[in-house]
């Protein structure tokens, strides 16, 4: 198995994207840490699924953007494993509101759990990984590349989240840890059910292959892009969108 006795810490795992890619990581070998916010009942479930499987997992709660409870989650699994090889900062909220309606307290909502999480993760563990180095892929949005009206500040920080990935490749490269994104469009998840059945039916026409993402394929992007056929590949955003994205 491509990932056998990698440990992969995966943030949001408790649903939607986080959920698919803790299970994609884990059917590869990888040992997977997975870390909620709020929702202990299906983190749990999403460790059980991996272990009945015959997987590794642990469940952690932390919210990755607050940077006392990072240091803790950083903390915590120092002290359960000896390194980590594979870093997905999947996390996320999303918020759209028009021009009138935005004020300080939404941006801080969107960039505090978007984008400081991104750098708060990456800081607390890049000194976790070992000699061997490793892969972070943060998760972004089509969105970043083009915004829609009334997405512009969640589309700022991730956006935000593609300048931090180029950076952290930078400097974590020396040390052989590759940083990428993977940017999705409209993908099935908790997220999106709100999403209006007209513009679901709009965006799967306007799609190239014909249908909506369902988490899976998000998760088999990441999971390829850590993987050691991609050894080459750093400080890139690959958009995972059914080719929508002009
Ligand atoms: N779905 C899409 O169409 C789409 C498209 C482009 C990009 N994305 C991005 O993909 C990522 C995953 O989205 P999703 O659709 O899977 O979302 P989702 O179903 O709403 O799940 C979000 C996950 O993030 C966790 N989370 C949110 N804020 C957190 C925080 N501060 N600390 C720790 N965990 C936190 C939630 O944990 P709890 O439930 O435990 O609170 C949950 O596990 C996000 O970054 C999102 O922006 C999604």
């Amino acid at each position: 198995m491509p990932l056998q006795d990698k440990v992969a810490v995966v943030s949001g795992a408790s649903r939607g994207i986080g959920r698919a890619t803790a299970l994609a990581l884990a059917a590869r070998g990888a040992s997977v840490v997975v870390v909620y916010r709020q929702q202990r009942d299906a983190a749990r479930a999403v460790v059980d699924e991996i272990r009945s499987a015959g997987g590794r997992a642990h469940a952690f709660q932390a919210d990755v953007g607050r940077a006392n409870s990072v240091r803790a989650l950083a903390d915590v699994i120092a002290d359960e494993h000896d390194r980590i090889d594979i870093l997905v900062n999947n996390a996320g909220v999303f918020g759209a509101r028009p021009i009138g309606e935005l004020d300080s307290a939404f941006f801080d909502e969107q960039f505090h759990n978007n984008t400081l999480s991104v750098m708060l993760m990456t800081q607390a563990f890049a000194p976790l990984f070992g000699a061997a180095g490793g892969s972070i892929v943060n998760v972004s949005s089509n969105l970043a590349r083009a915004p829609r009206a009334e997405t512009g500040v969640y589309s700022a920080s991730k956006a935000a989240v593609d300048a931090l990935t180029r950076a952290f490749a930078l400097e974590l490269g020396p040390r052989r840890i590759r940083v990428n994104a993977v940017a999705p469009f409209i993908t099935r998840t908790d997220m999106t059910d709100g999403i209006p059945e007209t513009r679901l039916e709009h965006a799967r026409e306007k799609t190239p292959l014909g249908r909506l993402a369902e988490p899976e394929d998000i998760a088999n992007a990441i999971a390829a892009l850590v993987s050691p056929d991609m050894a080459w590949v750093t400080g890139r955003s690959l958009l995972a969108d059914g080719g929508f994205t002009d």
